[in-house]
């Protein structure tokens, strides 16, 4: 044995990687379904419903069901709230933006990917604010490769959001994914290049710049789980599951 094989970090084998990858498939196909669902007129609990059949119906457990006693299938966020909404007869209406954050266990891994959704047509400003924040999730994997730094991948997220004006929330971060939904390391939105571990062939993370139009401050709700901006302006949300390659990363929830 030698020494590169012991690492406080998971680092996993091809085979783990590829169920990771099967089973961030069933939640990119779980995105595409729900997608075509969104529309004005429907409640959150609809998509979260819907959301909870078709993982099942593909074999899946939803992650996030009974997750330190979340209760539903995934997480669907409208306007101000960042992360964790909780679905609800809440109506979605034209103009809204709605993140859907979807986890999937499956053959004993999980996956995890959001994605911020526009309901009919939305302003200008709401356009820009998801066009840049799915710009940071990959201006962030240009980052990740074997022997990169870890923070490397925040420094480039908030140097790009604060370009643009725009707010990194700071309390929430990315994060390994394997086994357990949530492993190490933590992976942050912001940081100073060249710092934090080295990034390892093998590693699987979960990269997801929480970006807000206001300022970065956040609240959490009554119900203990929903986390909504300070200023009540818009948050939007990227998120893949990628594996650490030897010149990049694979991303491992998608086609
Ligand atoms: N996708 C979320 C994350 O990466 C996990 C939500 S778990 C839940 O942090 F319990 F909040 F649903
Ligand atoms: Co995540």
């Amino acid at each position: 044995l030698s020494m590169q094989y012991i690492s406080f970090y998971d680092n996993k084998t091809k085979e783990e990687i590829a169920l990771i990858k099967e089973s961030g498939h069933i939640t990119y196909l779980t995105h595409q379904y729900l997608k075509s669902l969104i529309k004005p007129g429907i409640t959150t609990k609809y998509i979260d419903d819907e959301a909870g059949k078709f993982i099942r119906e593909h074999g899946g457990i939803p992650s996030c069901l009974g997750y330190e006693g979340y209760p539903r299938n995934i997480c669907v966020s409208v306007n101000d709230e960042v992360v964790h909404g909780i679905g609800s007869d809440r109506v979605l209406k034209e103009g809204d933006i709605v993140t859907l954050d979807i986890c999937t266990l499956y053959k004993g891994y999980h996956s995890d990917s959001a994605w911020t959704y526009p309901v009919g047509k939305i302003s200008r400003e709401n356009e820009r604010l998801l066009h840049h924040t799915e710009k940071m999730l990959f201006v962030g994997l240009k980052e990740v490769k074997d022997g990169a730094h870890l923070n490397n991948i925040g420094a480039r997220i908030s140097e790009y959001a604060h370009k643009y004006h725009y707010g990194v929330v700071q309390e929430l971060c990315g994060h390994g994914v394997g086994r357990e939904l949530h492993e190490d390391p933590d992976v942050l939105n912001y940081g100073k290049y060249n710092t934090g571990m080295k990034l390892k062939t093998g590693m699987v993370i979960a990269v997801e710049p929480m970006i807000t139009a206001g300022s970065r401050h956040i609240n959490i709700l009554d119900d203990d789980w929903t986390i909504v901006t300070r200023d009540g302006k818009n948050s939007a949300h990227f998120e893949h599951t990628v594996a650490v390659t030897d010149d990049g990363y694979e991303i491992l929830t998608g086609e």
